[in-house]
C-alpha cells in the first residue's frame, strides 16, 4: 500500500517513519510513503502557498493552485472523476473533519493508496476538500498548529494493519492461542484483547519482570499458570479501566451478563 503525503514540511517527516513496525512494513515492501512538497509546485519568487481569506479574519488560506498541481503531477483525480470501486483514499487533516478512530484505520489499511494532505494555517481553500477529498480527518478535539502531526498518526496507525505487517506474528500467535496463553495485538489476527479490538474494551494492564519492583508486585494470578484465572482477571480488568476512563465505550462493547454483574460491583 502506498502513502503520499502532501506538506509544506516535508523535513518534518524525515526519520519519522523509520522505526518499528512503520519501518519494518517498508523494508518488507508491504508499505510505501512518500512526501511531497507542495512549495515545488509554485511558480513564484517567494514559493507563496498561501495567501488572505476572502471575507477577513485572522490567518492564511493554503491556495488551490498548487495543491491541484502537486495532486496532478501523482496523477490523482477529482473525486468524480475516480469512479466506482475506486480503491484509493484521498484525505485532509483538519480539526473540522470525521473523528479518527480504529475502524477509520481499519477501512484504509484495505486500500492500494492514501493521500494526506496536511492542512497548515487556517486551512485549505474548501475548493480541494470538494473536487479532490473524500474525507476530512480530525486525530481528536484539539487543535494542532498544522496537519503533519495527524498524517503521520493516521499512516503509523493504518500501516500496522495492512495485511501481512503484523500478519504472520498474528495468525502463529493466535493458533497457540490458549495453550500458551500468549495473546497478541487484536487488529492483526483479530484476536478480540486490545483496545478498539474486537469486543470494544480498552486493553487491560501488563507487566513484565521482575515480579516485585519497588516493594510492587505483579498480580499473583499472572504467574498462577491458571489460564483461565488469567483470563476473567484480563476481562474484569478491561472492564474497569473501560469503566473508569472510557465509560463511553461500554455502549458499544459485547458485554456478556458477568460483564455486567462486573460493573455493577
Ligand atoms: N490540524 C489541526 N488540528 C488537527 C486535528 N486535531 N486533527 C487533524 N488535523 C489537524
Amino acid at each position: 500500500m502506498r502513502f503520499e503525503i502532501l506538506t509544506i514540511f516535508p523535513e518534518f517527516f524525515r526519520g519519522i517513519f523509520e522505526h518499528g513496525i512503520v519501518r519494518r512494513a517498508q523494508a518488507a515492501g508491504l508499505v510505501e510513503i512518500s512526501i511531497v512538497d507542495l512549495r515545488e509546485f509554485t511558480h513564484d519568487r517567494h514559493r507563496t502557498v498561501d495567501d488572505r481569506p476572502f471575507g477577513g479574519g485572522e490567518g492564511m488560506v493554503l491556495k488551490p493552485e498548487p495543491l491541484a498541481a502537486a495532486l496532478a503531477s501523482i496523477g490523482v483525480l477529482p473525486v468524480s472523476d475516480r469512479g466506482e470501486g475506486s480503491n484509493e483514499s484521498v484525505i485532509l487533516t483538519s480539526p473540522q473533519g470525521q473523528r479518527f478512530a480504529q475502524p477509520v484505520a481499519r477501512e484504509l489499511a484495505g486500500l492500494e493508496r492514501v493521500l494526506l494532505i496536511c492542512g497548515r494555517y487556517e486551512g485549505v481553500d474548501e475548493r480541494i476538500n470538494e473536487m479532490y477529498c473524500d474525507r476530512e480527518i480530525s486525530i481528536g478535539d484539539y487543535v494542532l498548529s498544522g496537519g503533519e502531526l495527524a498524517a503521520a498518526v493516521v499512516v503509523d496507525a493504518v500501516a500496522r494493519l495492512v495485511p501481512g505487517v503484523l500478519g504472520n506474528e498474528a495468525s502463529s500467535e493466535f493458533e497457540s492461542f490458549g495453550a500458551s496463553d500468549t495473546e497478541i495485538d487484536a487488529d492483526g489476527g483479530g484476536v478480540p484483547r486490545s483496545q478498539y479490538g474486537a469486543g470494544g474494551l480498552l486493553d487491560y494492564p501488563h507487566y513484565t519482570r521482575p515480579a516485585e519492583w519497588r516493594g510492587m508486585a505483579v498480580p499473583e494470578v499472572l504467574m498462577s499458570g491458571d489460564h483461565a484465572a488469567v483470563r476473567k482477571w484480563r476481562r474484569e480488568q478491561q472492564l474497569k479501566k473501560t469503566l473508569r476512563n472510557r465509560p463511553d465505550l461500554l455502549e458499544n462493547a459485547e458485554l456478556t451478563r458477568e460483564d455486567e454483574e462486573i460493573l455493577t460491583r
